[in-house]
């Protein structure tokens, strides 16, 4: 898991740094592709339940599952990328949302609080912590600053196969929810609005909306439970 999860880091960091007003989130795809055939890996998403594409790509209003198109990018969009790949059995999935050009100060805001809030969660993610410690301390730091956490969609135990067991809300009282122990693999990512957290699925069958329009943020690691803590397997080599 850990090459997967390498492979996965790799290639968004790619992405990320592409990311600019007049790119177009096809073009993305296109990138993510040719570099997955590069590290000898198979692009997770596409044919996933009827996925079309790689990537997933979500803007501004759109939460998760976006799918690529001819659109160019603008200042001040933000831009989910959501990216998976199996290798040698095994799958590694990671998200982050970037600024495009320069971003308001409350739209920077709520893509570091939705951040912040990951890696609040990934710091219970230890033995002899229950599931919903993690939840908990994810939705308690989002709500603190005044955005709302997503409840029709979840994080996921992952291994050899993308979703598995347990799925693993970004909200949740602390305390309860399986107990957490050594060698559990989670991707743990919190899909944050920045108002309401009512969502709705495209025509598409695919994209993920916030209902009131506003901003919606995305952030996820795949990590492992240790006995020396978590390890964040799809942290970039070196970062
Ligand atoms: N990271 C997302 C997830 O874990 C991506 C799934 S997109 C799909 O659910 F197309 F594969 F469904
Ligand atoms: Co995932």
């Amino acid at each position: 898991m850990r090459t997967s999860c390498n492979i996965v880091a790799e290639i968004l960091a790619l992405l990320a740094d592409r990311v600019k007003p007049g790119v177009t989130t096809l073009e993305l795809e296109e990138i993510a592709l040719r570099e997955t055939t590069k590290f000898k890996a198979k692009a997770a998403f596409k044919g996933y339940c009827n996925y079309p594409n790689a990537l997933c790509c979500s803007p501004n209003q759109q939460v998760v599952h976006g799918i690529p198109n001819r659109e160019p990018l603008k200042s001040g969009d933000i831009l989910s990328l959501d990216y998976g790949v199996l290798y040698d059995g095994y799958y590694g999935d990671a998200a982050v949302t970037l600024a495009v050009g320069t971003v308001e100060e409350k739209v920077a805001r709520l893509l570091s609080v939705t951040e912040e809030s990951l890696y609040n969660g990934i710091e219970k993610a230890i033995p002899g912590n229950r599931l919903f410690d993690i939840s908990y301390a994810i939705q308690s730091h989002v709500e603190k600053h005044g955005f709302s956490v997503v409840r029709d969609f979840v994080g996921h135990g992952i291994g050899k196969r993308l979703h598995e067991d347990p799925q693993i809300p970004n909200y949740g009282t602390p305390g309860q929810g399986v107990l957490l122990k050594s060698g559990m693999v989670f991707a743990i990512e919190p899909m944050i609005n920045e108002k309401s957290h009512d969502v709705k699925i495209l025509a598409d069958g695919w994209t993920v909306e916030t209902v009131d329009g506003f901003l919606s943020a995305h952030f996820e690691h795949t990590v492992a439970i240790t006995e020396n803590g978590p390890d964040i397997l799809t942290r970039l080599a070196g970062a």
